[in-house]
């Protein structure tokens, strides 16, 4: 292991309250940093820095772990993340077609009757959480339409990633336990649903059906993909809407720009997930020393890709810090992450923001953040509550 003193505490209390301004910190002053945390890891804060990580499985698998600390207690990996090529590009062939264009674009009608629907509900209010009340909501119907499963059953996606995610945080492995014996149980007996009505055009037939190489996928590898749906594909979405949503509250200008074309939302989505990172890191493990920005890290240690940080590289990005719905050219890393990891969900995520943002701007006029948001913590940074005030549009 390197012999440094910690320069960067992912847990402390500046990082939990404000993550984005330490990530700028970091990158000014420190941009591969070391954390005694989760038994060590580097931080990669930089664009390029990332990117090198990300573009290398070899030299940075993420087999052993994807995460920090590691959320999948061991037990199984969560696929496709938690893979190396080759075996990878078997596992994201496995769900890919799920994910193709042409089989979401028709989620999108259905997305903004819910998002309708869930604004019906707290109209007349005045008031609402916009992060449970709607953004969350969507999210579940979507993971849901994706999954092949009942809109109900979308409901209990969110009590399933949160008990993931806060007993992670706190350590606490008997919940993490007790929320995974939940979920395998709901997955078990959609495999046994499944066995008994096969040849569905569903993600779960697909799975039951599918040969890597030469076997079928075991219950874990099967069990492993649902997870990682759920949490790669929950909070995040949502987390860039609610963000966005306090941002236009602000922003009058390119609000009512949006309002009057609501074709630019398309357009203006990329730059609300970039500035509004919902993932502050995945992580990956050196496979042999190795050198980035001017640091050796030493084989089996740990790497995170600071994903929220370099969608803020102002190296890269000129007033990285603003939303500029006009900003030239692309980058291969985004928000969405790069190299053979690249988001799958990418496609969906955008739907889903536009069926938001475009329904409310439809139903709502003013509004503005009223009340105390709550944020995620470690390694999200979005938000789980976004309490709003607002005016109905008459
Ligand atoms: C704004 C929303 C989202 C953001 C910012 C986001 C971000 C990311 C990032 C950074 C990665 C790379 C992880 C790594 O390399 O370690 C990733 C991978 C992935 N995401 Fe997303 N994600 C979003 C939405 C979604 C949604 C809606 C789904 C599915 C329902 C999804 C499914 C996945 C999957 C399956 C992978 C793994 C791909 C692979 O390993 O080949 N994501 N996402």
């Amino acid at each position: 292991m390197a012999n440094v003193t910690s320069d960067w505490d992912p847990l402390s209390e500046a990082n939990l309250a404000d993550p984005v301004a330490v990530q700028k910190n970091m990158r000014g002053k420190c941009p591969v940093a070391w954390t005694e945390q989760f038994g060590g890891a580097w931080a990669v804060f930089k664009h390029a820095d990332i990117e090198q990580v990300a573009g290398d499985p070899e030299t940075f698998s993420a087999a052993e772990v994807f995460v920090v600390p590691d959320m999948t207690g061991g037990v199984f990996p969560w696929l496709p993340v938690q893979s190396d090529p080759p075996q990878h590009a078997d596992y994201r062939a496995l769900v890919a077609p799920f994910f193709r264009g042409s089989r979401i674009a028709a989620f999108e009608p259905e997305l903004v009757r819910i998002a309708h629907e869930c604004i019906d509900s707290f109209i007349d209010d005045g008031h609402a959480d916009v992060a449970s009340q709607l953004n969350y909501r969507v999210s579940s119907s979507a993971l849901a339409m994706l999954m092949g499963v009942p809109q109900e059953d979308g409901l209990r996606f969110k009590s399933w990633h949160e008990g993931m995610v806060s007993a992670n945080a706190s350590g606490d492995q008997e919940a993490l336990g007790v929320t995974f014996m939940d979920l395998m149980g709901y997955v078990q007996a959609w495999m046994e649903k499944t066995k008994a009505e096969p040849g569905g055009d569903d993600l779960m037939s697909a799975l039951m059906e599918a040969d890597i190489d030469g076997r079928p996928l075991t219950n874990e590898e099967i069990f492993g993909t649902f997870i990682l749906l759920i949490v790669g594909g929950f909070e995040t979405t949502a987390d860039v809407t609610s963000a966005t949503l306090a941002h236009l509250a602000e922003d009058h200008e390119l609000r009512e720009q949006l309002r009057a074309n609501p074709k630019l939302i398309t357009k203006a989505v990329g730059e609300f997930a970039r500035v509004f990172a919902p993932t502050q890191a995945t992580a990956r493990t050196a496979t042999r020393d190795v050198e980035i920005g001017g640091r050796t890290i030493c084989a089996g240690e740990r790497v995170l890709q600071m994903w929220a940080s370099g969608s803020r590289d102002e190296d890269i990005f000129a007033d990285a810090d603003s939303v500029d719905i006009d900003r030239p050219g692309k980058t291969q890393l985004t928000s969405f992450g790069s190299g053979n990891h690249r988001c799958l969900g990418e496609g969906l995520a955008r739907i889903e923001i536009r069926a938001i943002l475009s329904t409310w701007l439809e139903r709502i006029d003013t509004f503005k953040v009223d009340g105390n948001p709550e944020r995620g913590t470690w390694p999200t940074q979005g938000w789980h509550s976004m309490p709003m005030s607002f005016t109905a549009r008459s």
